[in-house]
């Protein structure tokens, strides 16, 4: 069975709850890597109205898609998938630090691949911060694989995977 939740698109109320479960997940993620300061301004600007504004055009234009999880009407997690430079990339992918290893990140990743492939995509990629172990490996079991052609700089190392 595992742990139960639902997967939609998401939509404009679920912003700000959004933005919320990222300064949570960005903390769990990134606190031995970006300063409090640093995650709390990055968060303002990767999840400003602007930047949502563009991601709902974006969805709309079918170039992203944006999968909010939910349980007992609270969003647990979330994914949004973007194609850019001429390869679908996932952006963003976070669960609650509190809701780890259920199996959520797992169910968000089949969503994407099922959007995927009614986009006849081939293959998508993903670039984890170097540092963030804990991603690297939930990629890596997701069957994943380094693609360092792809790299956006030292820091930034491309997996990929092929559907
Ligand atoms: C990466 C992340 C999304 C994974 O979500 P999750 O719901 O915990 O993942 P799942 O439960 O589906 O895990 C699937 C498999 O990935 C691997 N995995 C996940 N977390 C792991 C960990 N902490 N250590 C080692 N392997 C791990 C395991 O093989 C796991 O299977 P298992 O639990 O049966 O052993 C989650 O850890 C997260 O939100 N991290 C913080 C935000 C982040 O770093 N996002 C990625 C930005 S690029």
């Amino acid at each position: 069975m595992g742990y139960m939740i639902t997967l939609r698109r998401i939509r404009k109320k679920d912003i700000e709850e959004v933005r919320n479960l990222a300064l949570k997940s960005w903390r769990f993620a990134y606190k031995n890597i970006y300063k409090e300061k640093t995650i709390q301004k990055m968060i303002l600007d990767y999840y400003s109205d602007k930047n949502f504004e563009k991601e709902f055009k974006d969805i709309k234009k079918g170039k992203a898609e944006f999968i909010v999880a939910i349980d007992s009407n609270k969003i647990v997690g979330y994914a949004h998938i973007a194609y850019e430079k001429r390869m679908w990339d996932v952006i963003r992918i976070y669960v609650n630090p509190k809701l780890l290893r259920k199996g959520i990140g797992s169910k968000l990743i089949s969503k994407i691949e099922f959007f995927l492939k009614k986009k006849n995509a081939k293959k998508y990629t993903i670039h984890p911060h170097v540092k963030n172990k804990i991603a690297i490996n939930f990629y890596k079991k997701a069957g994943f694989v380094r693609e360092p052609k792809r790299d956006n700089g030292w820091n930034s190392p491309c997996f990929i995977k092929h559907l």
